[in-house]
């Protein structure tokens, strides 16, 4: 068990199931993307560690970009997602992948969605390691989820409570 601010957690997912759903998924991806070098565009902060192991797994050529969303206070996901690094590259004509670390309510993806509008992108499909399906109310398909968890409260492998955990190699779970 591990203590973050007033909270416990207890072990919920090893770093060798996630390293061994990641690289399933990195496999998913080559296999979908045929000749076409994709733009894996992470979501910071939540998804720098996912994006990392998902690239070292990821075999063909491909490019990295980042941007920057927060919508999440302590436990709870707020209904506005603020935009605080936006994306600095030129995606016309390209396969765009968005790295997520979890999806919850779907806000975020939304906004995600709506920052690629316009911008002439070939392909766009959505990637995120962690998924609730019992809190997401949205109607946009994700191509690639690792895992289905419960709407619990997750941290570590880049997953925050108020700062911390997200060092943490494995997953835990609100106690
Ligand atoms: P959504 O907009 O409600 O889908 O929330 C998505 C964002 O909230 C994710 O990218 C995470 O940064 C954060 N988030 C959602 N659920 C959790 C969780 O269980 N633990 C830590 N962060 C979370
Ligand atoms: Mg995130």
């Amino acid at each position: 068990m591990i203590q973050l601010h007033d909270k416990q957690f207890v072990p919920f997912i090893s770093a060798a199931e996630i390293d061994k759903t990641i690289a399933g998924m990195a496999q998913q991806i080559e296999a979908d993307t045929n000749n076409e070098v994709p733009v894996f565009v992470g979501v910071l902060n939540g998804a720098f560690m996912f994006l990392s192991d998902l690239m070292k797994h990821y075999k063909k050529p491909c490019e990295v970009s980042f941007v920057k969303l927060a919508s999440y206070e302590g436990t709870q996901s707020t209904n506005t997602v603020k935009q605080l690094v936006g994306l600095d590259k030129n995606v016309e004509g390209r396969t765009v992948i968005i790295v997520e670390d979890i999806v919850d309510t779907g806000n975020t993806v939304v906004e995600l969605v709506k920052m690629f509008e316009g911008r002439g992108v070939k392909q766009l499909k959505i990637a995120s390691l962690f998924f609730k399906p019992e809190a997401y109310k949205k109607d946009i398909k994700l191509n690639y989820t690792g895992f289905s968890i419960p709407n619990k409260f997750i941290v570590g492998y880049g997953l925050d409570y108020d700062g911390l955990g997200r060092n943490i190699p494995e997953i835990y779970q609100l106690k």
